[in-house]
């Protein structure tokens, strides 16, 4: 069984010091038929370790129940046929533009500002859930000669808070749950950041995308001794919708990363590969500076990433000029690339078949109505990815006087007795044109995603404050829940009906007959936003606004022959989709403009930010 330990200066592997070549995959992010295909890519790059999140509120989507947390432990194994070590950075905070960065809607719907700090009641929570999971992938995966060689301890917490408490409870619930491996903490290379976010005896590490010579000095003034690793190299960046499709100079970013090795330093290269937000499960940031207090910015449904290996699993440039930098830090040739995937044979499109109304949906998938004084949230209802109608009476008769709501998250389709009257925002809360009573008015609210970062991390959606007529509270809300995850069980109570005349909002259900099955992007053009479903596999949001502008659909998602799609259109549907082979694709994600990565790759403002 191999030994790794924290040296003075390096890692050790059984005495003898080894460099952490590593790169991000997360395992939610790929489908799980492609595992072996995207590690074996990784090791082809020239990496010797994988590192993966654990995102809870996927694991836990309610309080003690839990789903497919054995999902972590096949990947690791699958991590180790594929000749890998791995880290594992289990949070219970990950970031990493997931919803609410990985914490459940029920933990911080009532904890509120209260997460991520010594509070009993959120470290009851945290105590369990590690209690679950740790009890899944001690034995085998890091007790036992696993591959796991190292564990982090929260994720990038001075970039948050100062409870050395929590992070001190936090430890110690690892090593009381049986992790005998190295801990570790990972942080902005920043003074305020480091002493926010470290641990004294624990190996911290420090997260940037350049200058790595200024970043590791910091760290040292910090940490005198111990091996220098940047756990997070940002060698691309993500995408908002409704913003340039954002990229990194592959020439650039093997310059810093060259840099980073030149210090003598391990690295985990952030993301290897990215993978895709399948399913809703994207997070959002807050603009506006180093507050993060802004504008909602909400991640698009791909997590290419601009990473060395693709959303498709192709590599880049970027892989090639890290592959040649990193041979040189590697004992022997490295493997060759394992063979491509398959991409769909031709291209298809879908036949719609049926379809169903919104509200008729809501009817067979949805929860139960309930009515109070004021809006529930959607923490209130219970709801982690999906979206809920709230109905309210203006009474009459009156005149017409303008209607608004405060406190919208994130964004509402109006309807005024039935008839459209207009999206709202949080920004233009306001509907255009005013209302007379009495009238009916049905908001239906969606979630963009919770936000993952900054101080705002955590705050609720939905309704949060209610909905005015002129200056009057409408009070007495009805609100019915939709959640994804109601279509996991399929669409059976759902009652279809012909297709409408026109692009009318609801589900749409269709086929797609495919000869040659693999790889393909799914294709939606004059659709507006929604969800889209292959064989009940959630492909994630779609949205007119780009810069993404077709779904990933993962070969093993399809079958040869006939294939079922749901598409669940909140705005306006349009000519039935294509499928297309992604071998026709530019780049993954098929984003538009590009623009510079700017300063995501700047040592100055660490994570997560935009
Ligand atoms: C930080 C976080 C990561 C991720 C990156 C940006 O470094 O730790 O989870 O959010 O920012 O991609």
């Amino acid at each position: 069984m191999t030994e790794f330990a924290v040296g003075d200066t390096d890692f050790l592997l059984d005495g003898r010091p080894v460099r952490l070549l590593s790169g991000a995959l997360h395992y939610f992010r790929v489908h799980e038929g492609q595992w072996g295909h995207r590690l074996a890519m990784l090791r082809a790059m020239g990496l010797n370790c994988v590192e993966t999140y654990v995102p809870w509120n996927l694991h836990e989507p309610r309080p003690g129940s839990f789903r497919d947390v054995q999902a972590l432990g096949r990947f690791l194994d699958a991590a180790q046929r594929a000749g890998l070590r791995a880290i594992v950075r289990p949070g219970p905070y990950i970031c990493a533009e997931w919803e609410n960065g990985g914490l459940p809607h029920w933990v911080t719907g009532g904890s509120g500002t209260l997460v991520r700090t010594r509070d009993e009641g959120f470290l009851g929570h945290v105590e369990r859930w590690f209690a679950h999971l740790l009890r899944e992938i001690v034995p085998r995966q890091i007790d036992r000669g696993g591959p796991v060689l190292m564990v982090q301890v929260e994720n990038e917490y001075g970039s948050y808070g100062s409870d050395q408490v929590y992070l001190g409870r936090l430890a110690d619930l690892l090593r009381e749950g049986g992790v005998s491996v190295p801990l570790f903490t990972s942080d902005g290379p920043e003074d305020h950041m480091l002493t926010g976010g470290s641990l004294p005896g624990v190996l911290a590490t420090a997260n940037f995308g350049s200058h790595a010579r200024v970043a590791f000095e910091t760290l040292r003034r910090h940490r005198p001794t111990g091996p220098l690793m940047c756990m997070e190299f940002w060698c691309g960046w993500f995408d908002h919708w409704g913003a340039e499709h954002v990229v990194r100079d592959p020439g650039d970013a093997a310059d810093a990363l060259r840099e980073i090795l030149e210090c003598g330093a391990s690295v985990n290269l952030y993301m290897a590969h990215g993978g895709t937000n399948f399913a809703g499960w994207a997070g959002a940031n807050r603009g506006g500076g180093a507050l993060h207090d802004g504008a909602l910015e909400p991640d698009v449904t791909s997590y290419d990433y601009d990473a060395p290996i693709d959303e498709y699993g192709r590599p880049t440039e970027k892989f090639w000029r890290f592959r040649s930098l990193l041979a040189a830090y590697t004992d022997g040739p490295l493997p060759e690339l394992p063979s491509a995937p398959a991409s769909l044979g031709s291209p298809a499109t879908v036949d719609l078949t049926d379809w169903s109304p919104l509200s008729a949906v809501l009817d067979a998938l949805g929860g139960p109505e309930t009515e109070r004084p004021v809006p529930p949230t959607f923490e209130e209802l219970d709801v982690d990815r999906g979206l809920v109608r709230y109905t309210v009476d203006v009474p009459g008769p009156r005149r017409p006087y303008p209607l608004t709501v405060r406190g919208l998250r994130d964004l509402a389709t109006v309807y005024v007795d039935g008839e459209p009257a207009g999206v709202l925002t949080e920004d233009e809360p306001q509907l255009k044109e005013p209302v007379a009573g009495p009238a009916r008015v049905d908001l239906w609210v969606e979630s963009l995603g919770r936000v993952n970062y900054g101080p705002r991390t955590g705050e609720p959606k939905g309704i949060t404050g209610g909905v005015l007529h002129e200056r009057q509270y409408l009070h007495g809300v009805r609100a019915r829940a939709l959640r994804l995850d109601a279509f996991d069980t399929g669409v059976e109570p759902v009652p279809f009906r012909p297709l409408p005349a026109s692009g009318a909002p609801g589900l749409y259900r269709g086929t797609v007959t495919v000869r040659g099955a693999g790889d393909a992007r799914l294709e939606l053009p004059g659709w507006t936003r929604g969800f889209a479903w292959i064989n009940g596999f959630n492909l994630g949001r779609y949205w007119s606004v780009g810069p993404q502008r077709s779904l990933y659909v993962p070969g093993p998602a399809l079958r040869e022959g006939t294939n079922e799609i749901w598409l669940l259109e909140f705005e306006e549907a349009s000519d039935p989709p294509t499928l297309r082979a992604t071998a026709e694709a530019g780049e993954a994600g098929e984003a538009g403009e590009a623009g510079e990565a700017g300063e995501a790759g700047e040592a100055g403002e660490a994570g997560g930010g935009d």
